[in-house]
C-alpha cells in the first residue's frame, strides 16, 4: 500500500459505538468513508445524517456494498454475536478489517479468522481500546524497568453497576464475554505473560438485572508460574471501580497499587533482614511513553498506520486470540466446575 493512497472505509453496525469510530475516522488525514452497513437500514442513515456523510453508500447487506465499491478497510462495530460472519466476510473480499471485540464468538470462530486473513494476507485486529490508556502504558513501563523484578501475583477488581439495556441484558455470560476481556487483556499488557489455566466460578446475583453471569471470580495462572486473580460484577451498586479495573501487581523487590484512573502507587524495598522490610515509595513518570492514549481514537488510528507502514498490531488477531481464549477457558470452567488449560 502506497503511504499516500486515500484508504476507503465502511463501517458495519451503525449502533452506539460507531459514533466513536466515525468521528475518529472523519479526523484522520487520508482516511474515508465510504459505505455504512446496518441490518437496521435506518440506523445507517442516522449515522450518515448525524455526522454528515452524504457521499456514502448505505445499505443493510455487507455482501453489496463489497460488490459495489470494492473498499481497501472494513471496520465491525456489530453486535459480538455478528462478528465473525462480518470480519469472514470482510476478509474473502479482501479488506484489512479492525473489530469490535470480542473477536469472535468461539476460539474455532477466531482460530478460522486468523487463517483467512492470513490465505487473504489481509491484516485483522480487535479493538482493545483499553490498551491505549495514558496510565495503563505508564504502569507498563515502570514494570518494564524490571525494578521490582518479576511480578509473582497479580489482582484485579472490576465492579460498576452498569444499566445499558439492549443486547447486554439477555446475553449469556454477559460479564466474561463482554467485558472480561478487556481486563483479561489489560493483564497480558501488563505483565507480558500468556495464559496457562483456570479456575471459574460464575453467578448472576439475586438482584441483577441482566439474565446470566453478572459476577464471576477467576484465577489464572500464567506463564512464568504467575498467579493472576480476576474478581468482577457488572450488577455492584455502589463504591464503583474504575473501567480500567482496581489492581495490585506484586513483585520480590515491591508491589504496585493502581486505580485504573490516574493514581499508581509503587512502593520498593529498602532494606530486609527483619520481621518487616522497608520499603521507599517511587515516583512513578506522570506521563505515558507514548502517545497512543486516546481509546479508540488511539486503536484506530494506530491501526491505519500499521497498514501504511506493513506493521502488525499490538492487537492482531494472532495476539489478541490469547485473551479471548482465557475468556473461553473462564466459561468452560465456569460450567464444568473444573480447572482448565488454556490453549488457542
Ligand atoms: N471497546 C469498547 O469499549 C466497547 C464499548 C461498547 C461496545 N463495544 C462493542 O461494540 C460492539 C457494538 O456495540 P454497541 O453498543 O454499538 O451495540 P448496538 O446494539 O448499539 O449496535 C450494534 C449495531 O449492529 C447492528 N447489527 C447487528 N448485526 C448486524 C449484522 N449482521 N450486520 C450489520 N449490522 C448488524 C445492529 O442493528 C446495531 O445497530 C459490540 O461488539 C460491543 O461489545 C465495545
Amino acid at each position: 500500500m502506497q503511504k499516500e493512497e486515500t484508504l476507503r472505509v465502511v463501517l458495519v453496525g451503525c449502533g452506539s459505538m460507531s459514533g466513536t469510530w466515525i468521528e475518529t475516522v472523519q479526523g484522520l488525514p487520508g482516511v474515508e468513508i465510504v459505505g455504512l452497513v446496518d441490518i437496521r437500514v435506518e440506523a445507517a442513515q442516522s449515522r450518515a445524517q448525524v455526522h454528515h456523510l452524504t457521499d456514502v453508500v448505505i445499505s443493510s447487506q455487507l455482501t453489496d456494498v463489497l460488490e459495489q465499491i470494492h473498499p481497501d478497510v472494513v471496520f465491525n462495530c456489530t453486535i459480538p454475536e455478528a462478528h465473525y460472519e462480518t470480519t469472514l466476510e470482510a476478509l474473502e473480499a479482501g479488506c484489512h478489517v479492525l473489530s469490535e471485540k470480542p473477536m469472535a464468538d468461539s476460539l474455532e470462530s477466531a482460530r478460522k479468522l486468523i487463517s483467512a486473513a492470513q490465505r487473504a494476507n489481509r491484516r485483522f485486529a480487535v479493538m482493545q481500546n483499553r490498551r491505549y490508556d495514558a496510565n495503563i502504558r505508564r504502569a507498563k513501563a515502570y514494570l518494564a524497568t524490571g525494578e521490582l523484578g518479576s511480578l509473582t501475583t497479580v489482582n484485579s477488581d472490576f465492579y460498576i453497576g452498569a444499566h445499558f439495556g439492549g443486547f447486554r441484558d439477555e446475553m449469556h455470560h454477559v460479564l466474561l464475554l463482554d467485558m472480561a476481556i478487556h481486563t483479561f487483556d489489560a493483564a497480558r499488557f501488563l505483565t507480558g505473560a500468556n495464559p496457562v489455566s483456570v479456575y471459574c466460578q460464575e453467578w448472576n446475583p439475586a438482584d441483577s438485572w441482566y439474565t446470566h453471569g453478572a459476577s464471576a471470580v477467576a484465577i489464572f495462572e500464567m506463564t512464568g508460574g504467575l498467579i493472576y486473580t480476576y474478581r468482577g460484577s457488572w450488577c455492584a451498586e455502589g463504591l464503583p471501580t474504575t473501567w480500567e479495573s482496581d489492581w495490585r501487581l506484586i513483585a520480590p523487590q515491591g508491589s504496585m497499587k493502581w486505580d485504573g484512573g490516574t493514581s499508581l502507587q509503587v512502593q520498593q524495598v529498602s532494606e530486609s533482614g527483619k520481621f518487616l522490610s522497608s520499603f521507599r515509595d517511587i515516583d512513578v513518570p506522570s506521563s505515558a511513553p507514548d502517545t497512543k492514549t486516546q481509546g479508540h481514537a488511539s486503536a484506530i488510528e494506530d491501526f491505519i498506520s500499521c497498514l501504511r507502514e506493513d506493521r502488525e498490531p499490538e492487537t492482531a488477531g494472532t495476539d489478541n486470540i490469547k485473551s479471548l481464549a482465557m475468556v473461553f477457558a473462564a466459561i468452560e470452567s465456569a460450567e464444568t466446575g473444573k480447572r482448565v488449560e488454556i490453549s488457542w
